[in-house]
Order: structure tokens, then sequence, then C-alpha cells
């Protein structure tokens, strides 16, 4: 895939602004990057909070494997944090990076013009006063304050756009067992969440080939595509 990689200042959502390059004939491979957004688009409709401190990227890929699209995005963002930085982090299923038990980055994937436009938000040096009050006990940033980061946020951007571009531009299905083996579920109590509601409970017991996650619940395996439903530790 021929990466290109566009840089703004601050824009509304590099989603929106993705979708508009592509509306004007941007291929795949084409980047948005921002280091704030006013109107940043989350998973469920939600807004995400894109204050400056954090990485707003957005890619065009290809929609051929649809459902493996999301999944294969957060095994190269966690690559290539963990190769930029001496942060290890954990997929929490579906799509959220998680270092020392907080979340550090959301990934969203949307359709437009028969592609897909993944977004990837980073809370890279994000001070916690400006995440939103309900997040702060959730959320946290890669590093507390700019100062303390010992990589530049550029060199995280470049590495997720080449680890993505390997991801995509390779037939092997290696990186679903590392998956699994960066999940921080396996074994753990979870709630199972629908339109905001704990609908059931129960155990995680493994993640398979689908990236389908299975829960024991109540001594019966329950198979749980993404869809919009989301999983909370209990
Ligand atoms: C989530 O956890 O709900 C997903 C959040 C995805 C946020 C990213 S930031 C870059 C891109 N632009 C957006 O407006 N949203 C995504």
């Amino acid at each position: 895939m021929n990466m290109d990689l566009r840089v703004y200042d601050s824009v509304t959502s590099t989603q929106e602004v993705l979708m508009e390059l592509s509306d004007k004939g941007a291929r795949e491979g084409t980047a948005v990057l921002a280091w704030e957004q006013s109107a940043g688009r989350g998973r469920i409709g939600r807004t995400f909070q894109s204050p400056k401190g954090g990485i707003y990227l957005s890619v065009l890929l290809p929609l051929d494997d649809g459902l493996f699209i999301t999944s294969k995005v957060a095994v190269a963002v966690r690559r290539a944090i963990q190769n930029e930085t001496d942060k290890r982090c954990y997929i929490k299923w579906v799509n959220d990076i998680i270092y020392n038990g907080k979340k550090v980055c959301g990934i969203l994937t949307q359709v437009h013009n028969n592609y897909a436009v993944v977004g990837i938000g980073i809370n890279f040096a994000t001070q916690l006063k400006d995440f939103p009050p309900e997040v702060r006990d959730i959320a946290a940033s890669l590093y507390r304050y700019p100062q303390e980061a010992d990589c530049e946020e550029l060199d995280i951007v470049n590495a997720i756009l080449r680890e993505i571009d390997t991801l995509f531009s390779s037939e092997s299905t290696l990186w679903i067992g590392e998956y699994g083996n960066a999940s921080n579920l396996i074994g753990k109590r979870v709630n199972i969440i629908r339109s905001g509601k704990v609908v059931d409970s129960g155990t995680v017991s493994s993640i398979d080939d689908n990236c389908h996650l299975h829960v024991d619940i109540n001594g019966t395996d329950t198979e749980i595509s993404s869809g919009e439903v989301s999983i909370r530790e209990a």
C-alpha cells in the first residue's frame, strides 16, 4: 500500500476530513493526522474528546476482509506503541488499547465509498484534567506530561502506518494469535453491555480465529462478535 500522510493542526474529525478526501478521489493508504479535534467521533455514536496532547489518526483501508479490520489495526497500534516506547499494552476486546489497566487508545471503523475509514485516537500525553470527568477513572495517557515522553508522536504514527501496511499487505493470519495473546480479558469475570445496559455476565474463556469472544455464562459457551456489544470487567 502507498501510505500518504496528511498532517493538520486542528480539525473537526480526522474521520470527516478523510471521508472528504476520499470523495475527491483519495486512495487506500491515505492517512489524516491531527493534534486536536473539535468533533471527534467515538464508537456507538459517542463523541470522542480530543484535546491537545493526543494523536488523532484516520487511515483509508480496503474493505475486503471487513470483519477483521479493527482487530488488525489494534494489533498494529499495539506493536507500534510497544516498539517505539517501553510501554507494555494489552488489547481489550474488541478495539481498546490498555496500558496500566486504563484505556490509552480507541479505534473506530466506519465505511465510506466502499473503503474502511479507520480512526485511531491515542492519549499520548493528554493531561488528566483535559479528559471529561466521566472517563477519568477508565482513561489514561501513555505519558503523564509531554516532558516525560521518550519518543515523538510522529514516531508512533509512522510505526502504526508501517505495521498497518505490513498487516494489510500479507495473507498471513498469524496476527490473530497475537491478537488473542494480547487480550487482557481471558479468565476474567465480565459484564456484557448492550445499549448501555448489563445484559449478562460470565467468565471470558477465549478469543477464536474469527476474533470473536467466548464467554462462559452459567456453564454455556456464548460467542460474541463485536456489533453493539461492549464488555466491562465485573
Ligand atoms: C472509541 O473508543 O470510541 C473509538 C474512538 C476513536 C477516536 C478516533 S480519533 C481519530 C479518529 N477521528 C475521530 O473522530 N475518531 C477517531
